[in-house]
Parts: structure tokens; sequence; C-alpha cells
């Protein structure tokens, strides 16, 4: 049953992940070799405050930039700098906003000209990973559904899931539980329940290395690459569990 409190959070959440969606797309339009990752951070901070809305990132812990520019290597939180895009580099781009108390996260991973196969063939495979993951949405499922079919279908393409860092539970704040794993075992693990939302975010590498953490200035937040110049590729939804299976919140 639905109270109509649950019902107007419901509103508000797809009201915001709408947002995010919008705010993902616009950014990914201006991807070109010669625009730097800063450009990109000054447009989604801009166009997020022009919707009456806030970009998260921006001090969440430290955290100084409005939007997540994550390069070839960088697995996740890469800070916007002036250093312009190349052609053939892969750039995740990772936009949180926050309206009316609510929040909705969304990241893509975008082509900057013309890409190797190499490169091609990680993002297909993080944004399939990703899809996989949230097919298994639904209020019976647990977290271990999730990342099992993740794992299972990302080992198939012979690449590698980030088990230090995955998806979350959001809503009133930008990360709650669960933490939702990008591996795991089936019916193991938190148990989903209806009107939650959570992210389902995988990173996948190329090979098995570790990754590497990095110091942001000023922030408890760190960043992360792949230690031995492989490709790192992700893509994410936030993801509303229905009574009978899910919503995607952040589709544009
Ligand atoms: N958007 C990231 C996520 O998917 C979190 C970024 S935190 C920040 O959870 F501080 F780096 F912005
Ligand atoms: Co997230
Ligand atoms: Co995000």
């Amino acid at each position: 049953m639905m109270t109509p409190k649950m019902a107007d959070q419901i509103r508000h959440m797809e009201k915001v992940g709408k947002l995010a969606a919008e705010v993902l797309v616009e950014a990914g339009k201006l991807v070109r070799p010669g625009i730097t990752p800063n450009e990109i951070n000054q447009f989604v901070h801009e166009f997020t405050l022009s919707r009456s809305a806030r970009p998260a990132p921006l001090n969440y812990h430290g955290f100084p930039k409005s939007v997540c520019t994550s390069i070839n290597t960088v697995v996740c939180h890469g800070v916007p700098d002036d250093r312009p895009l190349k052609e053939g580099d892969i750039i995740n781009i990772d936009v949180t906003c926050e309206k009316s108390g609510y929040y909705g996260d969304t990241s893509r991973t975008f082509y900057v000209g013309k890409v190797s196969e190499r490169a091609k063939n990680i993002t297909e495979a993080a944004e399939e990973a990703m899809f996989k993951g949230i097919e298994q949405v639904n209020p019976n499922a647990t977290v271990g559904d999730i990342g099992f079919a993740i794992e299972k279908f990302t080992t198939r393409k012979g690449f590698h899931v980030v088990r230090e860092l995955g998806g979350h539970g959001i809503g009133k704040n930008f990360h709650e539980e669960p933490f939702v794993p990008s591996f795991g075992k089936k019916g193991r693990g938190d148990k989903l329940r209806p009107w939650i939302a959570i992210t389902v975010e995988p990173m996948i590498n190329e090979t098995a290395a570790p990754i590497r953490e990095f110091d942001i200035p000023g922030s408890t937040i760190k960043w992360y690459d792949t230690s031995d110049g492989s490709l790192s590729a992700q893509f994410e939804h936030t993801v509303l569990v229905t009574d009978a299976g899910h919503q995607i919140l952040t589709r544009f």
C-alpha cells in the first residue's frame, strides 16, 4: 500500500531523476576533443542551478567541483581540471542533482571523437552490465542478485568488476543503505523493499590489477585509478523499487 506521503516523495524522486538525466545528456553534448573537464563542470553547475536544483557533488565531504569526470584509467570521482580532452579518450561524467531535498544520481561513459575498438568494448560492456543489474531489481530481490548478474556478465566479456566501490541507496540523502556491490551471490545480502531507490553503477576494468586510491585536497572523498594503465568504464542509473518490479528514474 502506498500512502499519499509516499506518493509525494516518489514524485520528487521522479522529478530530480529526470533532471539529472537531462543535465547528463546536455553535458554529454559538449564532449569533443579540446574541451576541458572544467568547462563541463561549469556547464553542469550553471545548468543545474538554472533548474532550481543544486549540484550535489559540490562541497560533499569537501569535494571541490559540481560533477565528477573520470577519464580513461580513472575509475571514479575524477576531479575536473583544465587538461583538454583528446581524440580517443573515454570520459565518464557523473551527475548528481538535489531538488526539494531529494537526490538523483546518473552517469555515462562518453567517447571523445573516434575511439579504439578496445575503448568501445569496455564502454559497451559497462552499459550492458548496468542493465543486467537493473533487470534484477524487484521487491523480492536482494543486492546479491544484482551483483551476481553484473559480475557474471562482466566476466563473460573478459572484464573485471571493481569490488571496493558500488551502488547505494538514495533518496533524502546522496548515499544511504544499502551498499549495492557489483558482485555477489544470488539470494544473499540486503533485501530490497518496495519504494526504496538505489543506484546501480558498476565500474568495470580491463584487468584485475588492484585499484589505487588518491587524496583530494580538502576532501575526505578519494579518487581512484586502475594502477596499471588499463581502461575503466562505468554507467549509473537511479532505480526505484516498485511493488511489482522497478522504474528507472534517470532515463532521459
Ligand atoms: N556520484 C557518485 C556516486 O555515484 C558520488 C560522487 S561523490 C563526490 O555515488 F563527492 F565525488 F561527488
Ligand atoms: Co551513485
Ligand atoms: Co554518481
